[in-house]
């Protein structure tokens, strides 16, 4: 058994002590808005790279130029905007969902919900906004996986506990990208990296919400069902790679239309092994292994946080 796990189950033998009104309170500091970000004079500026190296894996392709490494890093930033987007469209409908059920008797619980998803109904717009900002400097089209309703209908059909354990990992995988990668990169365009730290600013939040509301999904199911949520969950990254794996070959579509490049086999060979697994970690293997998510899956369910631990390097 690794290091994680082992700190996991010793240190976290219990439930966090994160309470509604700690998250209202800091909601409530934070609150930008979207207007603050992008609009105006605040645009992207193309001389620079959107994405941070360790998730976009660009420079490992050293047979690409520097100038067609920055387009490919600005094609994969491009697919973080659009991605973002689509899992924000069924985390939105869930989490107002869990708010209703208890509308009366704990005030900071309903205001600390009806704000978390306002926020995520702002990151929509957000997401949305830099999309446009994008797409109107880099004038050739990126194709993209969807549409984001399929995506959530498919989600949304599962065990509402694997659900929430899906929101979690996105939650917490957030919070990695920033603090690991971009937090003191100063190699970023100032204005993507401006959208990474507001939206990590409101996912600090989220992340606790939404351990509380696994936790309180949990506490109404059977060790049964608990167990069968971890499947559930993986069920569901499943889905969202059979869509990563399109999108990779997509953004290689982009790539040859924004540069006008032809590949050798050798050449399209090592492109899709490394951005295959720069866009799996992005998105699944940094938010499976991150510690707090091991934690609360090993509180649901003893011995998932080593299963987990043993699935994750397939995504890094
Ligand atoms: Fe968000
Ligand atoms: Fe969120």
């Amino acid at each position: 058994m690794s290091t994680v796990t082992t700190s996991a189950q010793k240190t976290i033998n219990t439930w966090p002590n994160y309470t509604y009104e700690d998250a209202l309170a800091a909601s409530e500091q934070v609150n930008w808005r979207v207007e603050d970000l992008i609009g105006g004079d605040k645009r992207l500026d193309f001389s620079k790279p959107f994405m941070p190296e360790s998730l976009a894996r660009v420079e490992a392709l050293d047979f690409l130029s520097p100038r067609e490494r920055l387009v490919l890093n600005q094609i994969r930033g491009h697919d973080y905007l659009y991605i973002f987007g689509l899992v924000e469209e069924f985390i939105l409908p869930f989490v107002l969902d869990h708010a209703r059920q208890k509308l009366q008797g704990n005030d900071a619980r309903v205001r600390a919900f009806l704000n978390f998803a306002g926020e995520e109904a702002k990151h929509i717009d957000l997401f949305k906004r830099f999309r446009r900002d994008f797409l109107e400097s880099f004038r050739t089209e990126c194709e993209v996986i969807g549409p984001p309703e399929a995506v959530a209908q498919a989600v949304l059909s599962k065990h509402p506990l694997a659900v929430a354990l899906v929101i979690l990992h996105i939650e917490w995988m957030t919070q990695r990208h920033y603090l690991d990668s971009v937090a003191r990169n100063q190699d970023l365009d100032p204005q993507f990296k401006s959208l990474l730290k507001h939206h990590w600013m409101e996912e600090a939040q989220h992340a606790k919400l939404d351990t509380l509301m696994v936790q309180a999904i949990s506490d109404a199911c059977s060790p049964a069902e608990r167990e069968q949520a971890i499947d559930g969950y993986l069920e569901i990254g499943g889905v969202i790679d059979a869509g990563l794996m399109q999108q990779v070959k997509f953004d290689f579509e982009s790539l040859k239309r924004a540069t006008g490049r032809t590949f050798t086999t050798e050449e399209a060979d090592r492109y899709f092994a490394v951005q295959q697994q720069a866009t799996r970690w992005t998105f699944l293997g940094s938010g499976m292994s991150h510690k707090n998510f091991l934690a609360t899956t090993e509180l649901l369910n003893p011995g998932s946080a080593a299963r987990l631990e043993g699935i994750a390097p397939m995504f890094s």
